[in-house]
């Protein structure tokens, strides 16, 4: 049993390879799979994928560093961090910040979540294969549409959440990625493998690969911008919290850079599983997240081994989907656990019902709630246009000024190279520091003013 001395002694990740699909998995998700892969298509291919790991490395990694460096040397949730780091300051708004966005985000998250628990025991039941000439748009419209049903599969996504994250750090959300994260690897180069020898898959690849700087303008920047920032799980404090239960031992920029590597790799594993076969049946491969829902289950449908695919397919999305859900569930439930002194368990169950109930609202504004608009625009997106394009933005820009202008400077070398412990070559911590300090947060607002355009 999970010790209840909650707060004497705090719960932690036991090894390096813990932090490290951990922090994978939160940022391999959604965003990897459905989003990734068309937006290389549709923004230049090789020349696009050349910009996005221009910004990863050069823009992203030091962002991800700073959220590390306050989590680690904090060992607190987000607002109890800046508490710590920064006492008697107005600071700690930052961290609250922290605490609120993952209410936005997991409540869109979780509806797609629950979708992909729908279309699993679709595939479950070969439903993909029984019938090849569906009309799986129009499946797609009913089933999203639909008052209760996806609301149902909603619950079930958030319970699955809701049990790993309650069993603690260690025994939850650590063994979960530990398993699943390798798992989640292997099945997605599975289908890749199965896409890429499709005949007529090359023209796919050719979409994905094939370099046309042509295509490249702000538009693309920020859009390259916007998924890493997205895609790396920056600026709603899931860096900040993982890092806080990571050891002094542990290296920040190793595990960073890492971090970036593997969510980097699998997206272009993704792309390949998905656009060779998308191009060799000849369907629209700019569809967002039609191309999973809808186009998909076409193609499953009328490929040789589709029934099975579409099984291992969904697994991956289900999957993928959680381990990022956990990591916005953790960041709340440590924030109420350290911060209001409540039992884990209670911590979970209050963010549940919450997120449960935030969720119906997003879920029924695609379906009987349409009407209502804000903006122009229904809650569920709407959520998803606050979280990415001014939670997330406001977040990361206050953490790295943070990092960059308040937190002593020997401080952060100090969480860099475990006090002096490991050698980091004086340019490139230079190099980090001025990234941090000055070129990050004028990306970020270069990026949140271009998304108001
Ligand atoms: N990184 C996740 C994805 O790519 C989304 C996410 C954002 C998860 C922010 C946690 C925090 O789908």
């Amino acid at each position: 049993m999970a010790k209840e001395n909650h707060l004497k002694e705090r719960d932690n990740f036991g090894s390096s390879f813990g932090v490290l699909v951990a922090l994978a998995g939160s940022a391999v998700g959604l965003g990897n799979i459905w989003r990734f892969p068309y937006l290389v298509g549709q923004d230049g291919g090789a020349a696009f994928i050349i910009l996005y790991l221009l910004f990863v490395a050069v823009v992203c990694l030091p962002i991800m560093c700073s959220e590390f460096i306050i989590g680690r040397r904090s060992q607190a949730n987000t607002v109890t961090a800046f508490k710590k780091l920064a006492p008697g300051t107005k600071w700690y708004l930052v961290g609250l910040l922290c605490v609120v966005s993952p209410f936005i985000i997991l409540s869109f998250y979780s509806v797609v979540g629950g979708w992909s628990i729908q279309y699993l025991v679709k595939a479950f039941s070969f439903q993909f294969t029984a019938a090849a000439d569906t009309d799986f748009a129009a499946l797609f419209t009913d089933f999203t549409t639909n008052t209760w049903q996806p609301v149902f599969y909603l619950f079930i996504f958030l319970l699955l959440t809701a049990a790993i994250v309650i069993l603690g750090v260690n025994k939850g959300i650590e063994k979960f990625s530990k398993v699943m994260m390798p798992v989640l690897f292997v099945l997605m180069i599975i289908i890749a493998v199965r896409a890429i020898t499709m005949p007529g898959a090359g023209e796919g690849l050719r979409y994905l690969f094939k370099p046309d700087f042509s295509k490249i303008n702000s538009r693309v920047a920020l859009d390259a911008l916007g998924q890493a920032f997205f895609s790396l799980s920056l600026g709603m404090g899931a860096v900040i919290t993982y890092g806080s239960y990571s050891s002094k031992k542990e290296n920040i920029l190793g595990i960073s850079s890492l971090t970036a590597i593997s969510d980097t790799v699998f997206a272009l594993i993704a792309g390949c599983a998905i656009m060779p076969a998308v191009f060799a049946f000849g369907m629209n491969p700019s569809q967002g997240p039609g191309l999973v829902f809808v186009v998909l289950p076409q193609i499953f449908a009328n490929m040789p081994l589709g029934g099975i695919i579409a099984i291992i397919f969904f697994i991956s999305l289900l999957l993928a989907a959680l381990s990022s859900s956990i990591s916005l569930l953790e960041v709340v439930t440590a924030f109420m656990v350290e911060e209001w002194k409540i039992k884990r368990k209670a911590a979970v169950l209050i963010a549940f019902v919450v997120f449960f109930l935030l969720g119906i609202a997003c879920s029924l504004s695609i379906g009987p709630w349409a009407e209502f608009k804000v903006f122009g625009l229904n809650i569920f997106d709407l959520f998803d246009k606050v979280s990415s394009n001014i939670c997330m933005m406001l977040g990361a820009l206050f953490i790295v000024l943070f990092v960059g202008w308040k937190l002593d400077k020997a401080a952060v070398k100090d969480e860099l190279t475990n006090q002096g412990s490991l050698k980091l070559p004086r340019p490139l911590m230079n190099f980090i520091l001025f990234i941090i300090k000055y070129v990050a947060p004028l990306v970020i607002l270069v990026i949140a003013v271009g998304n108001f355009l």
